[in-house]
């Protein structure tokens, strides 16, 4: 059976042509995937250009062409001489490593790579990738919409798609032409770090939204207006073993393609034109076979992805991926190349790779045919591109961040609101209210933003990074009027009984990637990480004026004490810059308005206990394991009854570790 499958994988690769051979291996894990080579068109006209900017190129240019560096591991100067097709700047990864840099400051370096990338290669244009997950979230001053979660919590297609153009302008606005994004992962366990970038644990809506961004994102690619769109990660990264970052799905063939499959037949569909590989591996539980890191499987790479799935774009390698396929290092992958990676995202040691993989070339270890094709792929996503060819941006600081985009964002941060404890009549609070806020995260955007914010982490930045952002608080005070709305961080110096109602607000502190694991030792307990919070609440709960609590944070949480100490409770995800859209849902509209209530419901399951780490909870779980609220859970505002009824019950962690789910 492996031996088979070996063959077939390699008899499929003497087919590596080009994308128009479709050439199928025959195995159990191409089959689960459905068919769709029949759907490729082909320009003719532009695969005559492709095919003759490829013969020009020597080996050299063409290997420079699949590199990836990292802008602050290379220059201008050293574009053009190597021939770099693409370069990226990671999260944090800033022009001149300036967390300040001007949209125009961005443009200026961009014009410097573009117009060497042309000298190097005319007719050739280089390509900028950049992770605008949430808006343009690198450079200062962007609008920053509501991470995934929120626009999961949603549903609402138009809006996923509007957000998508509106942040493919912003791209352009500062000179890139390639967005990593959207995330298609649909998540297994919320202990993941990246559970935030999910739009939520159904297949079906990560299909839907993700398909909505990358139609916002490329729309109007040819006329260089959108931006090219990355489905990632391609496949698995959501369901890894007790949610650990870049681990280990486990999943038959069929469970492989149909639900962390989902967003990728989507999305090729609406036309995505690169895909980036996951950090994951992938065992097989079907035949019980570990097929390792997806940066090295063929199978799903070159069978599946490429030929089964007639996807002609390009697929990228993340970010020193490489490096964690046996017998590879971050600068040396003959097993990556072969795989079916057509870019190299190689951020530091780029220079290194290209004398390696050239040595492979000449070797014989990687044959002409597989470069050609990754080159050929990289030129076709690039004629489609729409890229100016003199090199100039052609945006200005006037597309960047519009008074319509923070509208829209607003909306957003609004309708990602779920609502999941209520006392009727509480919401919205009357606009003549005397408000006290509690919490820090009320007066604090990176709290806002979580992770990919600014920085990759997210942390590390103060409210000064973020320019024209609006925390709760200073919306708040612009609603209500800055003499009714007094903050008392830890809740220690005001007396509650004095004020209309409470604003409380938790939040976990900003991550991304690994370091957002919720570890094996710990749990989903907030105020066992947090204390202090649950702390400030207590102080002013109970205390003679209702207790409207949001929390913001990147999964569900056990937050059942929280909750008991608050008279509405709403999960907030992490809403982004725009503090206004959370006054929207609190407080009442001006006269003649209609207030909107709530209207976005879970599509992960919260928590009733500490250990509920499964997004597919036993529908016979009881006790501590019973979910609060099931995937579609929440409430509108406008019922007439308490939600719930009664307290919650407040579940001690358990001694020792959460039992393995
Ligand atoms: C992440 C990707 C990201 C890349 C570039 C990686 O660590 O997994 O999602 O696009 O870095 O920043
Ligand atoms: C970069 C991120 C990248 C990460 C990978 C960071 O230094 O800024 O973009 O995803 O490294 O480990």
């Amino acid at each position: 059976m492996l031996f088979n499958r070996t063959l077939l994988a390699r008899a499929s690769a003497v087919f590596l042509l080009g994308t128009a051979m479709l050439a199928q291996a025959d195995t159990a894990t191409v089959q689960a995937w459905p068919d769709r080579s029949a759907a490729v068109k082909v320009d003719a006209a532009l695969e005559a250009r492709v095919e003759q900017l490829l013969n020009g190129l020597s080996l050299r240019q063409k290997i420079g062409q699949m590199t990836q560096p990292e802008i602050r591991a290379i220059t201008p100067d050293q574009v053009r001489e190597y021939a770099i097709g693409s370069i990226l700047n990671g999260g944090g990864g800033w022009p001149g490593n300036n967390i300040n840099a001007t949209p125009a400051d961005w443009r200026a370096l961009s014009e410097a790579f573009q117009i060497a990338a042309l000298e190097a290669t005319p007719g050739i244009p280089l390509i900028w990738g950049i992770d605008a997950v949430h808006g343009n979230n690198n450079v200062r001053g962007a609008v920053i919409y509501p991470h995934n979660i929120g626009l999961g919590a949603s549903g609402n297609a138009q809006l996923v798609r509007d957000i998508g153009r509106a942040t493919a302008r912003a791209v352009r606005a500062t000179g890139q032409q390639w967005a990593f994004a959207p995330t298609l992962a649909v998540v297994q366990h919320v202990r993941w770090g990246r559970t935030y970038e999910s739009f939520g644990n159904d297949p079906a809506l990560v299909a839907r939204l993700g398909r909505a961004a990358v139609e916002g994102l490329q729309e109007n690619l040819a006329q260089g207006i959108g931006v090219l769109a990355s489905a990632k990660h391609f496949v698995g990264d959501g369901g890894t073993r007790h949610g650990t970052d870049q681990g280990i799905t486990r999943a038959t063939p069929e469970q492989l393609a149909k639900t962390h499959g989902a967003g990728y037949i989507a999305t090729l569909d609406a036309g995505v034109q690169t895909v980036m590989a996951s950090y994951s591996s992938w065992t097989d539980t079907r035949s019980a076979t570990p097929n390792g890191k997806m940066h090295g499987n063929r199978e799903l790479l070159t069978d599946v992805l490429k030929q089964r799935l007639a996807f002609d774009g390009l697929i990228v390698s993340d970010w020193d991926a490489i490096g964690q396929v046996p017998g590879c290092k971050n600068d040396d992958c003959v097993p990556a190349v072969l795989a079916g990676t057509d870019v190299f995202m190689v951020p530091f040691e780029w220079k290194r790779f290209i004398d390696n993989t050239l040595r492979a070339v000449q070797d014989g270890r990687i044959p002409m045919s597989r470069i050609d094709d990754a080159v050929r792929r990289i030129l076709r996503v690039k004629l489609r591109a729409g890229l100016a060819m003199d090199g100039k941006v052609r945006e200005t600081d006037a597309t960047f961040a519009t008074d319509a985009d923070r509208a829209l964002a607003r909306r957003a941060v609004r309708e990602s609101l779920v609502l999941l404890k209520h006392k009727p009549g509480l919401l919205p609070l009357p606009a003549s209210s005397r408000v006290l806020v509690v919490g820090a995260a009320a007066d604090n955007i990176h709290n806002q933003t979580g992770g990919w914010s600014r920085t990759w982490q997210g942390h590390e930045t103060t409210n000064a990074d973020f320019p024209a952002a609006t925390s709760l608080l200073a919306a708040l005070r612009q609603r209500l009027g800055s003499g009714n709305v007094v903050f008392d961080a830890d809740g220690s110096r005001e007396d509650p009984a004095k004020f209309s109602a409470v604003v409380a607000v938790l939040a976990e502190k900003p991550y991304a990637e690994m370091a957002g694991d919720i570890g094996l030792t710990s749990s989903l307990k907030h105020s066992r990480r947090y204390p202090e919070q649950l702390a400030a609440l207590q102080r002013v709960a109970g205390r003679g004026a209702p207790v409207v609590t949001l929390l913001y944070s990147g999964r569900p949480l056990d937050v059942n004490d929280a909750a008991n100490r608050s008279d509405a409770f709403i999960a907030a995800w992490l809403p982004g810059s725009e503090g206004a859209g959370l006054v929207d849902a609190l407080v009442a509209p001006e006269a003649g308005k209609t207030w909107p209530g709530f209207s976005a419901r879970l599509r992960f399951p919260w928590p009733g206990g500490p250990c509920q780490f499964s997004t597919h909870p036993d529908p016979k779980a009881t006790g501590a394991d019973k979910p609060w609220w099931p995937v579609g859970g929440g409430l509108s505002g406008f019922e007439k009854t308490a939600s719930p009824a009664k307290a919650l019950p407040e579940w001690p962690e358990p001694k020792g570790i959460c039992p393995v789910l």
